[in-house]
């Protein structure tokens, strides 16, 4: 078809095969063929906020392959592993630069009892976990390996404490032994395993889900708890700790508002730099493509599909919105942080799979909820300061899949987003102002922009995210780039053959990231092309 003939023809169409992968019958109205270009002002000299590189935070839990066969295979496996943790995964983290890791979950965390997890690994007791799989956890991995993990990974640790079922005592028992130097009776018992120096914990989680499998409580019984367990967990040894109070699920904005009336009036009077008892509060949002029963297949569904869900990654927009303006009311001058310590997209399970270990494949559609995420998460990096992805090997929105009967390894293309994001971290947000020919798209009455942005500034240099949400149709981008001088471009993008493609054992590079040349020089700054489905940095030099 000639593209005078696509033109004519397509003006709108309607994508209605949603159906089809069991999300939903609802119905697409999309632009279709050639896009006309789109104007990207980009102001490089209006540095806002900081997007903390705790914004590409990492979690992992007891939860299916993640800790085990994922991350830890033991000393006498055939893998190559250091005490056991696997190299390979350590060397692909470390190339990612994550700066933070939670452990040990998640709904696992309010069942842990950390005691069980030291000493001689033949003498820890077992338990059920009983919300993954109900399988037999055997404690091998505990404090001490996932210490040892931070450090191989050179990330900083957040511990997750036990509210559910766990005492006040035992959590600050547990930061006790963590990070105290002196011989005080954890210190000692910490010795006692084989580790001398006190580690560093700049994070620690006071429960987890604490409406739900945290303890079913209600908002002001977890408020109050937060409150006595955080005053219990100890600045020790020169280490800070950031509490994280365990926060909403999605839009409940009477559980963020029940946790920010702990600290009454005092932030509005006397803004203090490290507000008392807990200095962060969490929230947990995942990318749901139906309903719970049938979120569809992760690697198998329509381009009806492809756009509903990617309208329900820009939600993440608006949830952060409304979460930091409840927030504001407490604290308008943003001294608690909003920590979304668990985001991702969340698939049926791969069939053959244990419904209870959440393995999912992933494909460029998880990549570009990622980029999307991540330009909403710069947008609003004044109040956001950490979030982590759910889970980082072998479960939900995974950066790395591995085999369980060979071990192989894969990145997936959501890795990819990470690895082309590193820029971004701790660089400042820049204003982007777009400005998109068609009218918007929508999917059941949702906005779907087809472009989304975002840029930062860094040491004389600039990132700029851009991100083509439309399946079929490639764009120009007009970059007007404002308030500083050029010295150099370099474009990366990441797309694939198909919507579907996945990396595999076999095909690893599938879904890989490849140098862009359809740049241009323009007198306002750059042009480039964008291919259909495709998630594209540009990094500028700065004079
Ligand atoms: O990430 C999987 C689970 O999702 C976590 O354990 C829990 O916190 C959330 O419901």
């Amino acid at each position: 078809m000639t593209t005078a003939n696509r033109r004519r023809s397509l003006a709108t169409a309607l994508v209605s095969s949603l159906s089809a992968d069991g999300a939903s019958a609802e119905r697409a109205e999309l632009p279709t063929g050639p896009l006309s270009p789109a104007r990207v002002v980009v102001d490089l000299d209006l540095p806002g906020a900081t997007i903390s590189r705790h914004l590409y935070g990492h979690f992992a839990e007891h939860l299916g392959r993640c800790i085990y066969g994922g991350f830890f295979v033991g000393e006498d496996s055939e893998i190559p592993n250091t005490r056991g943790i696997r190299d390979d995964v350590v060397a692909a983290l470390r190339a990612l630069h994550i700066p933070n890791l939670r452990w040990p979950g998640g709904c696992f965390a309010d069942e842990y009892h950390w005691k069980d997890g030291i000493g001689p690994r033949e003498q820890r007791p077992r338990m059920v976990n009983s919300h993954w799989g109900d399988v037999v956890e055997d404690n091998s991995f505990g404090t001490h390996e996932f210490l040892d993990l931070v450090e191989l990974l050179d990330t900083e640790a957040y511990v997750n404490g036990n509210v559910g079922s766990g005492t006040v005592q035992e959590m600050s028992e547990w930061i006790e032994y963590l990070t105290r130097a002196d011989d005080s009776p954890m210190a000692a018992l910490r010795r006692a395993n084989g580790r001398d120096e006190p580690w560093k914990v700049p994070f620690f989680g006071i429960g987890n889900e604490s409406w739900g499998c945290g303890g079913n409580m209600r908002a002001e019984d977890y408020a109050a708890l937060a409150r006595q367990y955080s005053t219990f967990v100890r600045d020790h040894a020169g280490n800070q700790v950031t509490r994280i109070a365990a926060g909403a699920a999605d839009g409940d904005l009477a559980w963020t508002e029940s946790l920010m009336q702990v600290f009454g009036e005092s932030l509005i009077e006397r803004p203090e730099a490290r507000p008392n008892p807990f200095q962060a509060i969490s929230l947990h949002h995942y990318t749901v493509s139906g309903p719970w029963a049938e979120k569809g297949n992760a690697a198998d569904f329509t381009e009806g599909g492809w756009y509903l869900t990617l309208s329900r990654a820009y939600e993440i927009d608006a949830l952060l919105a409304r979460h930091s303006t409840a927030m504001d009311r407490y604290d308008p001058y943003r001294t608690v942080g909003l920590v979304l310590d668990e985001w991702g997209t969340w698939w049926d399970v791969e069939p053959g799979t244990n419904p209870g270990f959440l393995y999912q494949q992933n494909t460029l559609r998880d990549a570009l909820v990622a980029s999307i995420h991540f330009d909403a998460f710069h947008r609003h990096a004044g109040r956001l300061t950490m979030a982590n992805i759910a889970q980082t090997v072998n479960v939900l929105q995974a950066m790395i899949l591995t085999d369980p009967d060979t071990g192989a390894l894969v990145l997936t293309p959501s890795y990819h987003v990470f690895a082309m994001n590193v820029g971004h971290h701790d660089a400042a947000a820049v204003p982007v102002h777009l400005t998109l020919p068609e009218r918007t798209a929508s999917v059941d009455g949702r906005e779907l922009p087809l472009l989304s942005a975002s840029a930062s500034v860094k040491d004389g240099s600039a990132l700029i995210s851009l991100t083509n949400v439309h399946a079929t149709a490639g764009r120009t981008v007009e970059l007007d780039l404002r308030g500083a001088e050029l010295r150099g471009h370099r474009a990366t993008v990441l797309t694939s053959e198909t919507l579907q493609s996945v990396n595999t054992p076999e095909t690893p590079s599938a879904v890989s990231p490849r140098e862009l040349s359809a740049v241009r020089s323009t007198p306002s700054g750059l042009e480039i092309d964008l291919p259909p489905a495709s998630y594209v940095t540009v990094q500028l030099g700065l004079a």
